[in-house]
């Protein structure tokens, strides 16, 4: 299996110090595409006072740290695959902290995965308008047909692995599984995988993500 969650990982204490330092430090929040982010949170005192020792439980946390966000976003963001540097095997930890509103909000994880070891984007029709490209994952335009992604067996479009007021195109061919994004708990997967937001109606959604070198098959 390429993913595992592990349940009820923080207290709501601990969430809520999270909202509260978020809030409490907004000269650090970096704004790109419509994703709000604080960088290199494994830096920050807070991670290692609450996060760190949660997750020495489950893996050796002295691995190197490759980085990610403390972030926030209202928006839905496209399926991707979080690679830098082609610095691989690595996987991904992220954990849930808070909603704006208790909507049922999704994380889904594809079963397909990249060949290589790039970050990637898949834009869709979305692809020729987005000028530039992204630092890391970056941009292609379908999973379906792309050299890069493994695993496709069929064409079909899984109602429940879309991102309403998105292309449905972009999700044909994969399958997998849809999360809950539940504060709290921690989602772990192999880096090498797909995976996007679910549907986003219910405002705000704040989390943190971070990915360390490593064989996840080996740790979970
Ligand atoms: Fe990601």
């Amino acid at each position: 299996m390429h993913y595992k969650v592990i349940e009820q990982a923080f207290t709501q204490t601990e969430l809520d110090q999270f909202v509260t330092y978020w809030e409490n430090n907004t000269d650090k929040i970096y704004h790109t595409n419509s994703m709000n982010k604080i960088q290199d949170p494994w830096d920050l005192p807070i991670v290692k006072e609450i996060v760190k020792p949660v997750l020495d439980k489950h893996f050796d946390t002295s691995l190197k740290n490759l980085g990610d966000n403390l972030y926030r976003h209202e928006y839905p963001y496209y399926p991707h695959v979080d690679i830098s540097k082609s610095i691989y095997p690595c996987f991904n930890v992220l954990i849930p902290i808070a909603q704006q509103n208790p909507v049922e909000q999704h994380f889904l994880i594809y079963d397909q995965w990249v060949n290589q070891p790039i970050g990637a984007t898949w834009l869709g029709e979305w692809y020729s308008k987005q000028e530039g490209d992204f630092d890391n994952n970056k941009k292609r335009e379908y999973p379906l047909g792309d050299s890069v992604v493994e695993g496709i067996k069929g064409d079909q479009i899984l109602e429940h692995l879309t991102i309403q007021g998105k292309e449905q195109a972009l999700f044909k061919g994969l399958t997998g599984v849809a999360l809950d994004f539940k504060p709290g708990n921690i989602i772990v997967f192999d880096s090498k995988h797909i995976h996007a937001t679910g549907t986003m109606t219910g405002g705000w959604k704040m989390g943190l993500t971070l990915r360390f070198v490593g064989d996840y098959y080996e740790y979970f």
